[in-house]
């Protein structure tokens, strides 16, 4: 198989050259109904051409003998995996299936405290018992990691049974772990392993990236192919490569949960990202390694802020966290780079995170002005030399548990009450902070002093939440229990 091909894209490109005549779905005919209106059509125009759908040629996403299988085994191929899968919404969608697919009703699933809430969503739906595990605190970067090797080792043995382990690999910031020794321990006790790598699609683009969970031989890998490789937003991939689990299985859940019309501008992107993937050369990442460097070498000269670096793992390159020095919020900086015209992936109270891009050779990339402005940005906010009170708090180290099943949840009445009273009760929503969409507390869960502490901290220096409207009163709904 020839990983130079796009076959997806190649057989959308010859079916727009026919310039078909559309009796058929999306309604926007080849985008012709828009064509009126000079704004819409400038930037949709194009794209619409190839918003195709199952036609003959074009083949289908839950059934695929064409084109989309064919570049659904050229990703396979590429990864080192008995299957992969096109997914059109996000990593959201594969994390959903991947869950169903190994935990049922009632099964106990052991999961990494700090995860999306796309997992917790799908151990929900799946009607599982979380038993959570705790991930290690880097005190420097202030944010939570992986999950350490004997947190796993104690959570096995007691809970032997559970059906599945699901860990975040590499976290939002980049870090790494030490997960292939999890992966082994997991499957001496026949306990398959699913792995969130959102953040990791481009990992085997070479040496100077982490390992890839697909090559630490997890059972399965999902990555958004949209947040680090040049695919659509909402493209991603799910990689297949269990002893045991059914293939099946996974093809049945992802067949629910996605759409019956899959969009085809995505899925060609997802070809063509994985084909920017195969082809990125020795001499791409050289290129790679020292614009990133000189990025790296740049920002840190700039009075106030300092460029973050791994320490005693390998973490992703592409990511790089700034730390103020000053009395300013990661929030504050945001803001003011905003007003320069430049938009960051995320920030916290103490950081801030980009994500740079992953160039290939002679590819230009402005890194003087952009620097400019980082400089200028923080010459016009005012700022003292006084130093951030850097306050890690921690998510729970240990393993723990909801204290209320899903079945007595439903069974009991909820209360709103001020924040500042709610140590010690029983959450009954979910809180969000987003990005990075890591829930501070569950449905179940008992509210600590530390996330209290924790919510205020992200409430006072600005921080957004998903459904923040009882929060921006600082109150909170608890179960009566
Ligand atoms: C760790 C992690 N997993 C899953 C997701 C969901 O990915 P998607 O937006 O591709 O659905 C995200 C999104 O930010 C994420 O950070």
């Amino acid at each position: 198989m020839k990983q130079t091909r796009i076959p997806i894209y190649e057989q959308l490109i010859m079916h727009a050259e026919q310039k078909p005549v559309s009796f058929h779905v999306p309604g926007h005919k080849y985008g012709q109904l828009l064509t009126d209106n000079a704004k819409v059509s400038s930037y949709f125009t194009d794209l619409l051409r190839i918003d195709a759908t199952e036609l003959t040629g074009l083949d289908d996403l839950h059934s695929p003998e064409g084109v989309i299988r064919e570049a659904e085994n050229l990703l396979a191929q590429l990864y080192g995996v008995k299957r992969s899968y096109f997914l059109v919404n996000g990593s959201t969608v594969g994390n959903l299936a991947m869950i169903m697919t190994a935990v049922k009703e009632n099964d106990l699933v052991l999961v990494q405290r700090n995860c999306h809430k796309s997992i917790l969503n799908g151990i929900h739906l799946a009607k599982a018992e979380p038993i959570f595990l705790g991930p290690s605190v880097d005190e420097e970067w202030a944010v939570a990691g992986g999950v350490p090797y004997q947190t796993v080792e104690q959570a096995i043995s007691k809970y032997p049974h559970a059906k599945a382990i699901i860990l975040t690999y590499p976290n939002y910031y980049g870090m790494t772990n030490d997960i292939e020794k999890i992966i082994q321990l997991a499957h001496l006790h026949h306990i398959p392993v699913l792995i969130d790598e959102a953040h990791g699609a481009h990992f085997i683009g070479g040496e100077m990236f982490p390992p890839s969970a697909v090559e630490l031989k997890a059972d399965i890998v999902v990555q958004s192919a949209h947040k680090t490789l040049p695919a659509m937003t909402m493209g991603a991939y799910l990689h297949f490569n269990s002893d045991l689990l059914l293939e099946g299985d996974l093809t049945n859940y992802l067949q629910v949960l996605q759409s019956s019309s899959p969009s085809y501008p995505i899925m060609a992107s997802l070809d063509i990202a994985r084909n920017y993937l195969a082809t990125y050369t020795k001499e791409d990442e050289a290129y790679l390694e020292n614009k990133i460097n000189e990025f790296r070498a740049k920002i840190q000269q700039i009075k106030g802020l300092k460029v973050l670096s791994y320490s005693g793992i390998q973490g992703d390159p592409l990511k790089i966290t700034i730390q103020s020095n000053t009395s300013l919020r990661g929030f504050d900086i945001q803001k003011s780079l905003e007003k320069e015209g430049i938009y960051i992936e995320m920030a916290d109270p103490f950081n801030i995170l980009l994500v740079f891009p992953m160039l290939k050779a002679h590819m230009e990339y402005p890194i003087q002005d952009i620097v400019d402005r980082f400089r200028s940005v923080l010459e016009n906010t005012p700022y003292s030399d006084k130093k951030n009170g850097k306050k890690v708090i921690g998510q729970p180290t240990e393993i723990s548990q909801l204290a209320l099943t899903a079945k007595e949840r439903a069974t009991l009445k909820t209360t709103l009450i001020p924040l500042n009273r709610a140590c010690g009760q029983v959450c009954a929503e979910i809180i969000i902070p987003y990005p990075p969409g890591i829930p501070l507390l569950f449905p179940g869960e008992i509210i600590s002093k530390d996330t209290i502490d924790r919510l205020m901290l992200l409430l006072d220096s600005g921080a957004r939440f998903q459904g923040e409207g009882n929060l921006r009163n600082r109150k909170i709904t608890i179960y009566q229990t």
